[in-house]
């Protein structure tokens, strides 16, 4: 059987260690791609990468490049490509510098990959997301851009601290944007099927929250030098999975929403359900009115987002 080919676009530390979880889980053969002035860079990790294999066994071809030529035809092509963020940034900062990376990225997508389901990473998300979808053209189901599975994660993360429990047995969504508007559905979030306003107080909840939102920052304000990468790259590898193994995992993701939960063709954190075709369907919930008001806030805000990138790319 033939394995997948996943490329993707950025081998700094998200790339990087994307390729590895992608590689140790057997999901494909890796190429890693960075521009021409990191030389031997991406084809360094790819080769170092490559000789852990025999250790921890797993069978999967690594390539390291600075030529498009060699993502030809991937079946996936992650873009992790573009500046990270230094203390005192917020996501939205990124947003000149990363939109012309990331229309440049996509434009090279639509002509060496024209059939690739499309994975964003690149900041601001939900911007990025959108620019990738007006360059390449494709339908809106092979474009997704990742943020919901690292938020819900790290919410879960939390739960579990707070809780002295298995992070195994706390299962939760957020809706919305990757930023400081993103939307906890707390009537979603249950530890071991008990829902969690039964576990937690409200104001501890409501503390858990805003730490998740600041989950970033947080990473930021200790790393000093760049980002988060390490649950960034396992939610994207998830991803990944999803798609290469048409595993319908019910997610939250980045997803184009046109009529679903009325928001007019802009990418939003919704529940979909990811498999070998990208998007297969976005669920809509039941929302309570202050849930519904959150997320409107939250589509309000990617859409001004999107438009100063307009301005800044016409
Ligand atoms: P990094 O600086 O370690 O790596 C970025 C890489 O992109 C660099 O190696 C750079 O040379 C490369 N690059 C720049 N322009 C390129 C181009 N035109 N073609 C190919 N490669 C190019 O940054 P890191 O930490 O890997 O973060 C990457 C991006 O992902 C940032 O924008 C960051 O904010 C974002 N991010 C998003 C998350 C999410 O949940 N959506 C989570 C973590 C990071
Ligand atoms: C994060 O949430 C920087 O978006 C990145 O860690």
């Amino acid at each position: 059987m033939r394995r997948a080919k996943i490329s993707i676009i950025g081998a700094g530390n998200v790339g990087a260690t994307t390729a590895h979880w992608c590689a140790a889980g057997e999901l494909g053969d890796v190429v890693l791609l960075d521009i021409p002035a990191t030389e031997g860079m991406p084809a360094g990790k790819a080769l170092d990468l490559f000789q852990a294999s025999p250790i921890v066994g797993f069978d999967a071809h690594l390539t390291g490049t600075n030529d498009w030529a060699d993502t030809a035809n991937s079946d996936v092509v992650v873009v992790t490509a573009g500046i990270a963020r230094k203390p005192g940034m917020s996501r939205d900062d990124l947003l000149s510098t990363n939109a012309k990376i990331v229309g440049a990225v996509a434009a090279q997508i639509r002509d060496t990959s024209p059939a690739a389901v499309v994975i964003v990473v690149s900041n601001p998300l939900d911007a990025m997301v959108q620019r990738t979808f007006q360059v390449t053209g494709f339908p809106p189901a092979r474009v997704i851009g990742q943020a919901g599975i690292l938020d819900t994660a790290r919410y879960r993360a939390f739960l579990a601290l707070e809780l002295n429990v298995s992070v195994e047995d706390v299962s939760a969504i957020l809706l919305g944007g990757h930023g400081d508007t993103m939307v906890p559905i707390p009537s979603c979030t249950s530890v071991g099927g008990i829902p969690v306003t039964q576990l937690i107080a409200p104001e501890k909840l409501e503390a858990i929250v805003t730490r998740t939102r600041n989950g970033g920052a947080e990473i930021v304000s200790l790393l000093k030098t760049g980002s988060a990468y390490y649950a960034p790259a396992a939610a994207t590898a998830q991803m990944v999975e999803a798609v290469v193994r048409d595993k319908k995992r019910l997610v939250p993701c980045a997803a184009y929403c046109d009529k679903e939960y009325g928001v007019g063709g802009y990418f939003v954190g919704v529940p979909v359900v990811l498999g070998s075709g990208g998007v297969e369907r976005i669920v809509e919930l039941k929302l309570l009115p202050t849930e519904r008001a959150a997320l409107d806030k939250s589509i309000a805000a990617v859409k001004e987002l999107v438009s100063v990138m307009d301005r800044l790319t016409a």
